[in-house]
């Protein structure tokens, strides 16, 4: 297959109704709830994805039967004692950290030896951050140096935990309540705030879990180990995928787009928040609730006279996948953008920051980067006119796809390597452009 592709004009004006794939979270999220559930369930619109696709794959070698067409997909749930395989089993999470993060959690209680394996990228992540709660519940877990292959062995009696999470991090947060759904008596969570669709489902699912709210931490308790029957989800679309239009969107001259049924959790919609504080034309309109997750169609025109943004901290764990976008778009904004305590951008795909800054400057923008930190300084006639080649940044799907959308807007003659990323997340992305006019060789 060919992986590279020339970007060589900016995109028309287009005017577009437009539905993005399904939520890549809630998917891999359906896969995992799905494989613990006693009997059938069935999903829609999810995404079919390398990622998901990974996450089949991996219940399938834990014993869980699954069909999947390009319509529906049901699981065959066998409940929470369900898993079963042979010693030394090897699982292969390939690119992705929440299938790595949130299946460890589901192996507390099986008694078998696991190889869990990823590609070259996840087995550069740090896994310390699931190492240490899976070992208090008294999961056997060995690792080199905090990173994959883990070595994962359960036990029959999963002790409850009482657990602080200061990352922002929902992957540990949600490897933590799969595991007390396993595990007899109340497990105690404290966490900073990030995307909560695991305890939406569990709520939908009428599983003892109670949230209480304040201002900077969640405090969660979960009351395992009930279980619960099949059930059906019907997946909206992925605010992460939309954002590549968003933002296209509003940098190309004078075009609008309706992106219809997107997940709009306030846990994800960092990235709308900023840019409507950047003077963006980006509007939810038909806003509605599903099993407790808030969807919409999200209505965007293009911006001129955008400004810059001192990125409050609180909108970090809220848009945590779409800052190289928003950097995109702060290239392009009067004035200093400011972005503080982002570093867990370094612990991605590939390290993001470190992408964003050399990308930025290739570009012409000028930064200053630290290790938690990058302010951008923005110019908002940026036309290019060189040639851009990237490569190299670890089979980053993110990384690789807002190439394309500054390729698009900015100008230029563009090479971008290993697109074959995109399948990771949004198999149909290239396609999607060109509906809307892009010349993509
Ligand atoms: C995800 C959580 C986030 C996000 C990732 C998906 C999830 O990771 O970056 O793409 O589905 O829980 P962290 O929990 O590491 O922040």
């Amino acid at each position: 297959m060919k992986t590279t592709v020339y970007i060589n004009n900016k995109i028309n004006k287009f005017n577009k109704i437009i539905n993005v794939p399904g939520d890549k979270s809630l998917s891999i999220r359906f896969v995992l709830l799905a494989s613990q559930a006693i009997g059938k369930s069935i999903s829609y619109n999810i995404l079919r994805s390398d990622d998901v696709i990974s996450a089949l794959n991996a219940i399938k070698k834990l014993g869980i039967n699954f069909k999947i067409n390009k319509n529906y997909c049901v699981i065959y749930g066998k409940g929470l004692d369900g898993f079963s395989c042979k010693n030394n089993t090897i699982i292969n999470a390939g690119n992705s950290g929440t299938l790595a993060r949130l299946l460890t959690g589901l192996l507390i209680n099986l008694k078998k030896k696991i190889i869990m394996k990823g590609d070259q990228s996840l087995e550069k992540r740090d896994m310390g951050r699931i190492i240490m709660p899976m070992k208090m519940f008294g999961q056997n877990i060995v690792s080199k140096k905090n990173k994959m292959p883990l070595i994962i062995k359960g036990t029959s009696v999963p002790r409850p935990i009482s657990y602080t999470e200061k990352n922002g991090s929902a992957q540990v947060k949600s490897c933590i309540l799969l595991a007390s759904m396993k595990t007899f008596g109340t497990t105690k969570l404290k966490c900073i705030q990030s995307r909560d669709h695991t305890e939406k489902l569990l709520k939908y699912l009428n599983l003892p879990i109670k949230i209480i709210k304040k201002k900077k931490y969640d405090y969660i308790s979960f009351n395992g180990k009930k279980n619960y029957k099949g059930f059906n989800y019907v997946i909206p679309g992925d605010i992460s995928s939309s954002a590549f239009f968003i933002v296209l969107t509003i940098l190309a001259k004078n075009s609008q787009i309706l992106i219809k049924n997107v997940n709009v959790s306030k846990s994800r919609t960092g990235i709308i928040d900023i840019l409507k504080k950047m003077n963006a034309k980006v509007n939810l309109k038909n806003k509605r609730i599903y099993k407790g997750e808030s969807i919409a169609d999200i209505f965007v025109k293009s911006s001129n006279k955008l400004k810059s943004i001192n990125c409050p901290i609180k909108m970090n764990s809220r848009s945590i996948d779409e800052f190289l976008l928003i950097f995109l778009v702060s290239s392009v904004a009067k004035g200093i953008s400011k972005f503080k305590r982002i570093g867990e951008l370094r612990n991605k795909e590939t390290d993001r920051l470190k992408f964003a800054n050399n990308f930025l400057n290739k570009i012409g923008i000028k930064t200053k980067v630290t290790k938690n930190s990058l302010n951008i300084y923005g110019n908002p006639n940026l036309q290019l006119n060189k040639t851009y080649e990237i490569k190299n940044f670890d089979k980053d799907h993110r990384a690789c796809m807002v190439s394309f959308i500054a390729a698009l807007v900015l100008g230029g003659k563009w090479i971008i390597h290993d697109t074959d990323s995109i399948n990771t997340s949004f198999p149909n992305f290239i396609n999607l452009l060109k509906t809307l006019g892009a010349k993509i060789n």
